[in-house]
């Protein structure tokens, strides 16, 4: 904290609501953006366990808190408790940003946007590309409604295959877009990627402790492939670093994390943080 920083009555409240909540990274990214625009605001973080996700959300209101972010694993369940959900976010079906405006809980999915965004600042073309996403979950689903606004076809490798063919098949009923889910399988990845023009993996397969690991062998990546791996710990993954080797362009997932944060800091603030800075802070706390 700096020396200007100092908690008055007139300080205003950001927050993110999980379960649970003591290892987030909001709070440490947030913070010394919200110090350097020497802004009246303190991030917090509350651990609400499911059971009291609607109090707490009534309580956003009663303490007139500005701006929340919301966690695993209240996502999908805390929707029909907000009074305004963004289309885009409506049609992933999970939120992760709220807005309190004048009593109003306004809510949007920024992991969709902020992934886009990291793409694109990375120079990814997505417009009319192939793009090959490994997972199923909540951050597959939330990059794939947006990049299916742009992308000419997806294709979803998961380990339980029905839940890709379900993600699949409503990304081409709600986006229409041409998507298919796959197996998981060497065999069925190589044919894929052979054309495809980015590769996504959106699994935790990688992360620390198993820093090891890589979703998938490297020698069915291509020089042609933009590889995009959402894990940021470590920064650059056995995907990315085998990738790397081989050619590609890469992209970590560090800037999606920050961009996600940076879209709620600046809709909250009206500001625009300073996201070099959130990434150093990331970056130091995780000792990378
Ligand atoms: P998130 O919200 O972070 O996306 P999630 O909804 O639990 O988390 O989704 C995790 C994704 O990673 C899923 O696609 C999961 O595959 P399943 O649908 O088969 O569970 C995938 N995943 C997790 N561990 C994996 C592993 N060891 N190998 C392959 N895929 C894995």
């Amino acid at each position: 904290m700096n020396g200007r920083f100092s908690i008055k009555g007139t300080t205003q409240i950001l927050c993110l609501i999980g379960h649970p909540v003591a290892h987030s990274f909001s709070p440490i990214m947030h913070n010394p953006a919200l110090q350097e625009l020497e802004l009246d605001y303190v991030y917090t973080a509350f651990d609400v366990p499911p059971r009291n996700l609607e109090k707490a959300v009534e309580g956003l209101k009663a303490l007139n808190i500005k701006g929340c972010n919301v966690t695993i694993p209240h996502k999908e369940a805390i929707i029909p408790f907000l009074d305004e959900i963004d289309p885009l976010a409506a049609k992933i079906g999970a939120i992760n940003t709220i807005k309190n405006d004048n009593g109003t809980l306004i809510a949007k999915n920024t992991d969709s946007i902020g992934g886009k965004k990291a793409l694109k600042e990375a120079g990814c073309t997505i417009s009319k590309q192939k793009i090959a996403v490994i997972g199923a979950g909540g951050a597959s689903r939330a990059l794939n409604f947006t990049l299916a606004e742009e992308a000419r076809e997806i294709v979803i490798f998961n380990r339980t295959v029905s839940r890709g063919k379900n993600l699949a098949k409503e990304l081409q009923n709600k986006m229409e877009i041409k998507a298919r889910g796959l197996s998981l399988e060497q065999k069925i990845l190589k044919k894929e990627l052979e054309g495809a023009d980015i590769l996504i993996n959106t699994t935790p397969v990688g992360m620390y402790p198993k820093v090891d690991n890589s979703p998938i062998s490297k020698d069915l990546l291509h020089e042609d492939l933009f590889v995009f791996d959402i894990v940021y710990n470590p920064s650059k993954t056995k995907l990315l670093k085998d990738a790397k080797s081989v050619g590609c362009d890469t992209l970590g997932g560090l800037d999606m994390l920050v961009y996600q944060g940076a879209l709620g800091f600046k809709w909250w603030t009206g500001h625009k943080p300073n996201t070099t800075l959130m990434k150093k802070a990331l970056k130091k706390h995780l000792g990378i």
